[in-house]
């Protein structure tokens, strides 16, 4: 049967709910439309964007009558920008939406039907909650700016005056370093012709410390002052550490090697009460002040007595093995990136904790002689990127046969498949899983699951 709906055809659509990644689902004599910016309740008038034999996408235009859930969003910059999806969402609905999918995501792709889930924790400041920002520059009429990119595109950015997911000092960085670009007449990098000079500006902040680490991002070649440049930031004193990396690349990445202009080489931040300290490539959770409650979460699923070996596999900077460490008789981490395992390695002994080693690797490649070194895990804590265990690395980790397995996720989908082939191949059961909002306004969730065999 053909799609009944054609592109950049109109339609006025009544959006029944909102799909896993935040679009809102309308049917059309039973074709289902998954409509960009339709919230539950609204009747909308959409432009089809997409048409697929089974499904087709959708823009709302325009929304002729309002959902009872929509609020008002705070921010001026919304809709236009990219960084939020949701902030007309009422938040109660927002996260009751992340559990439902969740919910399904667990009973639909691993086929599982009496789910231990548990009420989602919803986050504990809806706004001004990152602690990391990432900005690009683009060349105006008059001058370069300094924002997001616009909601959809990947070419087009907004310039941000005052973004609600970071806070005070973040946007106050942000808006005198595009004064510092104008004053300076540098012109920001131009996507399609790989021409001109500022690429991009990371901004992270020790939530908990009230320190900042500024990188900025350029083509080839030092076109600025750099004492100017010192200045300007150091006007805040919150700045502790000034970076500087090149892309000559054309691809938009910001995870370079970095040059210190100024300060120190790390900032650091407090989660749970240890200190990390926190370089430019490191990773850390961007949301502080809940993932001291995904860690408190995923310490309560590891039920530690303090005899048990833990394995932390993707352990980033350390947070969770170290966060584990004193109820635990010796803590394993691993983790692909150096310079995260560096970091690690340093909060070990910030911290003064003896029972932890860090190790750089790839899991899939390196669990077998982890477990020589290591000895068998009673706990394994396993905290993957979004595409979950890829490749071997499930396999290995099947093949430790360790009683119990603490699965902390970004992606409900990716940690179903996973929770199905551990259980079919590898007899693991769902004990208790948890969904956790660290990025309100946002469509992702995170997930704590807890797996026995
Ligand atoms: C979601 S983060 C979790 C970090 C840490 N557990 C935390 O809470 O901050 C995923 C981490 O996995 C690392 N990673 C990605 N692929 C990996 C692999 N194949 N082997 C080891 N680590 C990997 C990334 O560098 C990143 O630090």
């Amino acid at each position: 049967m053909a799609a009944p709906v054609q592109r950049d055809q109109e339609l006025e659509l009544t959006i029944d709910s909102l799909a896993y990644g935040g679009n809102g689902v309308a049917r059309l004599d039973g074709f289902v439309v998954f409509v960009r910016r339709g919230l539950p309740g609204d009747t909308v008038r959409a432009r089809v964007t997409k048409v697929q034999r089974r499904h087709a996408e959708a823009l709302a235009t325009e929304v002729l009558s309002s959902g009872q859930q929509r609020v008002e969003a705070p921010c001026a910059h919304y809709p236009a920008c990219g960084g939020c999806r949701f902030q007309d969402l009422d938040y109660d609905v927002q996260v009751a939406t992340k559990e439902q999918w969740v919910r399904d995501s667990l009973q639909r792709l691993a086929g599982l039907t009496d789910l231990p889930l548990e009420p989602i924790l919803p986050a504990a400041s809806q706004f001004g909650y990152r602690n990391k920002m990432e900005y690009s520059f683009a060349e105006l009429e008059d001058g370069p700016t300094l924002g997001l990119h616009k909601a959809g595109r990947w070419d087009e950015v907004l310039e941000i005056q005052k973004c609600w997911l970071t806070t005070d000092l973040g946007n106050a960085i942000r808006n005198r370093m595009r004064d510092w670009a104008r004053e300076e007449k540098l012109p920001a990098y131009d996507q399609e012709t790989h021409e001109g000079y500022l690429r991009h500006l990371l901004i992270r902040e020790g939530r908990n410390t009230g320190q900042a680490l500024v990188q900025l991002v350029t083509n080839r070649g030092e076109r600025f002052d750099r004492e100017r440049l010192i200045e300007v930031l150091t006007e805040f004193p919150e700045v502790r550490s000034i970076h500087w990396s090149v892309n000559t690349g054309v691809s938009e990445v910001t995870n370079l090697p970095t040059e210190l202009l100024w300060g120190e080489d790390a900032i650091e931040e407090e989660i749970g009460g240890l200190r990390y300290r926190v370089r430019p490539n490191a990773f850390i959770q961007t949301n502080t002040e809940m993932a001291e409650q995904l860690y408190a979460i995923a310490r309560e699923f590891a039920g530690l007595s303090g005899g048990e070996t833990v394995y932390d596999l993707y352990c980033g900077i350390g947070t969770i093995g170290l966060s584990m460490a004193a109820d635990a008789l010796t803590v394993w981490g691993i983790e692909i990136s150096e310079e995260s395992v560096a970091c690690a390695i340093e909060n070990q002994e910030l911290n003064a904790i003896g029972n932890t080693a860090f190790f750089a690797g790839n899991v899939g490649e390196v669990l077998r002689e982890l477990r020589e070194r290591a000895g068998a895990p009673d706990v394994v804590v396993v905290d993957p990127p979004r595409a979950g265990l890829a490749g071997k690395a499930l396999k290995r980790l099947g093949e430790l046969e360790a009683p119990r397995i603490v699965y902390v996720s970004c992606n409900p989908t990716t940690l179903a498949g996973d929770l199905k082939r551990l259980g079919d191949d590898y007899g693991y059961r769902l004990v208790r899983a948890k969904p956790v909002d660290m990025f309100p306004h946002t469509p992702h969730v995170e997930c704590v699951a807890l797996l026995e065999r």
